[in-house]
């Protein structure tokens, strides 16, 4: 099998290429990619690079995922979001292979406090969940087989995440303010590829599982709950924290550029079953990154 990952070199990118690499033949691209394009701003020259590699599958983790800077620059988010994204599903729905994308919870206005379901009506709050919506739609209408996987508050080892921005605050502060009233699911990079190559796996051999599905680890949480976790993790491992207090706050005492939706639990029932997996709790992977950053540390 032959698969395009674009995107290599974000979270879940780089976690794709170790999880696709047993797959098959991965053909790994970034945007400075030289051989063939990786570059989301030229929808001709990436659509260009799938029809010249002619992949079985691609994926694409590629995106833009400044939240609050895509309110200032809609064109480009769009650019990379949306109209590369119908380039590359109108190439791969050419050749008829399989495109397998990434979107987001914040499809959704985050109103209400039941679970999201894969029918339930988006209606996106800022311009990044409106460009990754079109993108999405873009996938729906040009490439009969994908495979859509809206995930939520992503984090991984590399590079910098919630968790180590809390970490490095909590190191010199002694009391913090975290965001107490939105809700959500933290889902680790390395659980999104290992579902992701499971899925591919079995999208081969049972095409009809083609569409759209929420994808996030189990349970519930929020930003302030999530931070909590990390500094019990944190002392317990012995590590020097200066704070004494995080002050729960609501969501209109941190104003950002792009508003975000209150309400960010999705329903993942439909992937549990189509796929045969178990998410596991979000505690886990969290725990298991921390574990990680702590030995580094210490070592
Ligand atoms: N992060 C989250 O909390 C979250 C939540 C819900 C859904 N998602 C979705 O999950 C997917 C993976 O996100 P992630 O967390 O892995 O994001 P990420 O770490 O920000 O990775 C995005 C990747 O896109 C690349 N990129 C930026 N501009 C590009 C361009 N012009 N051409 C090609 N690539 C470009 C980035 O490269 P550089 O690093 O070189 O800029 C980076 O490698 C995305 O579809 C995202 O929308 C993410």
């Amino acid at each position: 099998m032959n698969i395009l990952l674009f995107g290599k070199t974000g979270q879940v990118g780089w976690e794709l290429q170790r999880a696709l690499a047993p797959l098959g033949n991965v053909v790994a691209l970034d945007v400075h990619s030289t051989e063939y394009c990786g570059d989301f701003s030229k929808p001709q020259d990436v659509a260009e690079t799938v029809r010249r590699l002619r992949p079985d599958f691609v994926v694409n983790a590629a995106a833009h995922t400044a939240v609050d800077k895509a309110e200032s620059e809609r064109d480009f988010a769009q650019l990379l979001n949306a109209t590369s994204v119908e380039a590359i599903a109108r190439e791969v729905g050419a050749i008829g292979g399989w495109l397998v994308h990434y979107s987001t919870d914040y499809v959704f206005p985050g109103t209400g406090e039941k679970p999201w379901s894969e029918t339930d009506e988006p209606a996106p709050l800022n311009v990044y969940g409106e460009t990754k919506l079109a993108g999405e739609r873009a996938v729906q209408q040009h490439c009969p087989q994908h495979l859509i996987f809206r995930t939520s508050w992503v984090y991984a080892g590399k590079g910098n995440n919630f968790a180590k921005t809390m970490l490095k605050l909590a190191k010199d502060r002694e009391e913090l303010s975290i965001i107490a009233d939105q809700y959500g699911a933290p889902t680790g990079a390395e659980l999104l590829a290992d579902c992701t190559a499971h899925a591919i796996r079995t999208a081969l051999n049972k095409p009809d599982v083609a569409g759209l599905y929420h994808l996030v680890a189990s349970g519930t949480t929020t930003w302030h709950a999530f931070a909590e976790l990390v500094f019990d993790e944190a002392r317990k491992a012995g590590l020097p924290l200066a704070l004494k207090k995080a002050n729960p706050i609501a969501t209109e005492a941190y104003p950002t550029p792009a508003k975000r939706p209150n309400n960010s639990r999705l329903n993942t029932e439909k992937f549990q079953r189509e796929f045969d997996l178990l998410l596991p709790p979000w505690e886990q992977g969290v725990k298991r990154m921390l574990a990680e950053m702590f030995t580094a540390t210490f070592n």
